[in-house]
């Protein structure tokens, strides 16, 4: 990309989408492309279809998605397909007609079988079932990223994927009821430290392990892509550390300041019992982490008392 190249960066409001503007902007790229979601309804073919003829994007970072942690996935399996498939379909089509140079389509880690091996690498992709609870999210975001490997096999694109563990940061999702397992944590911890609560109760056992990349990391990681990288195998994001559940909460507690007791209650699902990515492919690219979770936490937080500050 050069500083002038224009670009449109699909989902801008969002945590993701909004980490990858400030990476555009803070390395100086000046021609950026935004709709937002009421401007343009990117489930929409027709719609679609002329914002991408009128703007003529040369690059796109597709980071507009339907997302939502178990919860919501499981509640709405139907919607979840239905609406990420649309939009990915919608807004990859539309690049390959207008003759977008380069796409990069952002995935996730749940698209890896449930009991993957483990660290999970790029190529177990397909080779074994999906975790139940968000299989529809993640067979919409497996066919994104083959929509455009059979593009780049057809008809000679450069368009590429990259999956990210669990993110968290500036813009997360804090929604009592339909947000991932960090930014709930921060929300319900914070909350019981006003109210004195003596006692949070978490889901699950606490057992179950993940990983977590600050999401300014993984924009810098987007744009390195983007000028860096070519292929049609998926890049996965993620810092290649691992903690449990428990470990995390007691994180997030310290962070916030919440000196309450945690309970967990088993009899609601852990989710995948592992989830960590080998990153090896990324590193050897060039590319590694840099935010501590406990830094990334507190600049988390701070984001969430304050929201709306980057
Ligand atoms: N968050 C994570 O932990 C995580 C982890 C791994 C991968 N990812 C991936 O990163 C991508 C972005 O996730 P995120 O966490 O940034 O989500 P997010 O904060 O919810 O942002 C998604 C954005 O997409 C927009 N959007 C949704 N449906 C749309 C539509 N039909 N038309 C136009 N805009 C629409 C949303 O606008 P509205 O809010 O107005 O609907 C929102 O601004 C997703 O592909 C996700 O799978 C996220």
């Amino acid at each position: 990309m050069n500083l002038d190249s224009k670009i449109y960066v699909a989902g801008h409001r969002g945590m993701v989408g909004s980490a990858i503007v400030r990476e555009l902007q803070r390395k100086g790229y000046n021609n950026l492309v935004f709709r937002t979601h009421a401007e343009l309804d990117l489930t929409r073919q027709a719609d679609v279809e002329q914002f991408f003829a009128q703007e003529k994007p040369e690059y796109v970072f597709l980071a507009a998605a339907k997302v939502g942690g178990i919860a919501a996935n499981n509640a709405a399996l139907a919607d979840f397909m239905y609406l990420n498939m649309t939009l990915e379909m919608n807004v990859i089509h539309a690049a390959w007609q207008n003759g977008v140079k380069k796409l990069e389509f952002l995935g996730s880690s749940c698209i890896y079988p449930r009991l993957a091996p483990q660290p999970m690498p790029e190529n177990c992709l397909l080779t074994s079932s999906l975790e139940p609870t968000n299989e529809a999210y993640a067979l919409a975001k497996i066919s994104g990223l083959k929509y455009c490997e059979y593009l780049n096999r057809q008809y000679g694109t450069d368009y590429i994927s990259v999956m990210p563990t669990n993110l968290y940061g500036p813009n997360d999702n804090y929604h009592p009821e339909h947000s991932h397992v960090l930014p709930a944590m921060i929300r319900r911890f914070h909350e019981a430290k006003l109210a004195g609560v003596e006692s949070v109760t978490c889901w699950g056992d606490g057992s179950a392990l993940r990983e977590f990349l600050y999401v300014d990391d993984l924009a810098e990681l987007c744009v390195f892509l983007m000028n860096n990288y070519s292929g049609n195998e998926t890049v996965n994001a993620g810092t290649g550390k691992e903690l449990t559940i428990r470990e995390l909460a007691e994180t997030v507690a310290k962070v916030v300041g919440y000196e309450g007791k945690i309970l967990w209650d088993a009899s609601r699902p852990n989710g995948t019992p592992r989830k960590l990515l080998d990153v090896s492919k990324a590193t050897r690219l060039g590319w590694i982490y840099k935010t501590e979770l406990e830094d990334g936490i507190r600049l988390a937080y701070e984001d969430f008392l304050n929201p709306n500050q980057n």
